[in-house]
């Protein structure tokens, strides 16, 4: 198909026009993450001059690509480097400056030497291994109820800062007898956990003391030192000469410390409002929010997801037991071509899912692989199977409410064609009562919803890669405006496949 570039093209001015009055932008994913924020992110782009993160840290992945093609993973710098954007880590990040560095390196392979200024806060909480350590242990602890982290130390991070016994990124450049100091609070507040977890052989080797880590972080601080600044006056000064921001969330809302399903969250602000704590500009500062969802939400580790297709953890198993269905591995085109013009085991599997699909006697577990094969649903940062779940509006309606988006981003609206009728969760039930819209339940009774479906009629064109509303077949344009109407939100880009300019930007409201 020929595809006009979304930039350039008609949608590309429409989309210039529509974001011109918003100087600042947030945009923040609204289920449990992997809603395609990278994607997003890179296309709006190109209508603001810096990009900023303001929470999470190396647990976010966002996969983005630059002008030469090339793919960059950015997991703590802001993906606006992929565009040679001036790029801000804002003081709500967490940082582990081993793997900054080394994106950095990866940036550079893409991108060539002469990267955008990029700026790094100076008081951001930073990585040990002591972090690595007690997450193990906090884990360990919870047994069964483990909330499947990331691994990337996020929950000891953010709690230990809250405790205020985190070493921050500027304190590396301290005289070394002062940061010993600080690294030994941390540390014999941790010790006695170390000491349990060496009886209990959760840990065999050394455990490396204050002097050690001292050595590890100083021997990043040549190489730190011309990214370090006080970023809230560097976004401050931007904001004074008018510079158009981008605030990238990481996580999303259903992961948001407060808001999300505690304790099944991430330990940082995923919400909107994080982009003020997160990056220390007023409130007012920020003009308007872009919310992504993805058309079938997805959630990996563990915790509440009502419309959930299937076990938890069988999904979770399915990619890493059926590795011959996912892309790259047995079915390269699978990707590349259509979506449901893929080849081999995998374009099998999907007709015949599809067909039982289709005849009304496919099982929440058909669906499930169904999807995930199709969609390759598995995890940027750990390589986890995603476990997949129907579209949800009383969460989506929450999503609104907490992060109040002027629009809403639906990713992965071509993963339903060709689906004859489409089950679409609207109500939640609890205890024989429907939910108000916009209410939740406590994620402790979360899993006593019990949903209310209808059925929507879906489409039969395949619109893998559609680039323009006009194109769309009726029974998709009829989708998205039924889904508005329930929403009360405008959705103003809708994916249609993984590619840059697989999209649609709305006009139609
Ligand atoms: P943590 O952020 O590593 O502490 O993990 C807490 C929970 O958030 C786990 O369920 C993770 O799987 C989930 N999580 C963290 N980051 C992401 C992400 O970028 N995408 C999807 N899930 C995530």
């Amino acid at each position: 198909m020929e595809k006009s570039s979304a930039k350039s093209s008609h949608a590309g001015k429409v989309l210039k026009k529509e974001l011109a009055p918003y100087r600042n932008l947030v945009v923040v994913g609204g289920n449990w993450g992997d809603e395609g924020k990278g994607k997003i992110i890179d296309l709006v782009m190109a209508h603001y001059n810096t990009t900023v993160r303001f929470s999470g840290g190396a647990n976010a992945g966002h996969t983005v690509y630059a002008s030469n093609g090339k793919k960059l993973v950015s997991h703590l710098i802001p993906c606006g480097l992929a565009q040679n954007k001036e790029c801000v880590m804002g003081r709500g990040e967490l940082v582990d400056l081993r793997l900054f560095l080394e994106e950095l390196e990866q940036a550079k392979k893409v991108l060539g030497n002469r990267l955008p200024k990029i700026y790094l806060d100076q008081m951001s909480p930073v990585w040990t291994p002591w972090h690595g350590l007690l997450e193990a242990w906090l884990e360990y602890v919870r047994g069964k109820g483990k909330v499947g982290t990331t691994g990337k130390g996020i929950g000891p991070l953010e709690g230990l800062y809250k405790l205020r016994i985190a070493p921050l990124v500027g304190q590396i450049f301290l005289e070394k007898k002062k940061f010993i100091e600080i690294l030994e609070l941390l540390y014999k507040t941790l010790l006695p956990v170390f000491k349990e977890m060496k009886d209990k052989n959760i840990i065999s080797g050394l455990i490396p003391n204050p002097v050690e880590v001292a050595d590890i972080l100083r021997s990043y601080a040549i190489k730190v030192k011309p990214f370090v600044a006080d970023t809230s006056f560097v976004l401050n000064q931007a904001s004074a000469k008018k510079k158009r921001m981008l605030f990238e969330g990481a996580q999303a809302l259903g992961l948001d410390s407060r808001f999300g399903t505690y304790p099944f969250v991430s330990s940082g602000n995923s919400a909107a409002f994080g982009a003020a704590e997160g990056t220390g500009l007023p409130m007012q500062s920020f003009d308007a929010t872009l919310m992504v969802v993805k058309t079938l939400p997805t959630r990996v580790g563990a915790g509440p997801f009502v419309s959930e297709m299937w076990a938890r953890q069988s999904a979770m198993d399915f990619v890493r037991l059926h590795a011959e269905l996912f892309a790259d591995k047995t079915a390269p085109t699978l990707r590349s071509e259509s979506r449901t013009n893929s080849v081999g085991t995998a374009a099998e599997f999907l007709a015949e899912k599809l067909h039982l699909i289709n005849s009304g006697r496919a099982k929440g577990a058909d669906y499930s692989q169904y999807f995930q094969v199709l969609g390759d649903e598995r995890g940027a940062t750990t390589g986890r199977g995603r476990s997949v779940g129907f579209l949800d509006i009383p969460w989506l309606c929450y999503a609104i409410r907490i992060n109040g988006p002027k629009w809403l981003a639906l990713t992965r609206f071509d993963m339903l064609s060709g689906v004859k009728v489409i089950p679409v969760v609207v109500g939640y039930k609890l205890f024989g009562k429907l939910l108000a819209k916009g209410q939740l339940p406590p994620p402790w009774d979360m899993d006593k919803v019990v949903p209310v479906f209808e059925n929507w009629p879906g489409w039969s064109e395949n619109i893998y890669g559609i680039n323009s509303e006009a194109a769309l077949p009726k029974g998709a344009k009829d989708f998205l405006k039924r889904l508005e109407n329930r929403l009360d939100a405008a959705i103003l880009l809708v994916g249609t496949g993984p590619g840059r300019e697989d999209i649609v930007v709305r006009t139609a409201k």
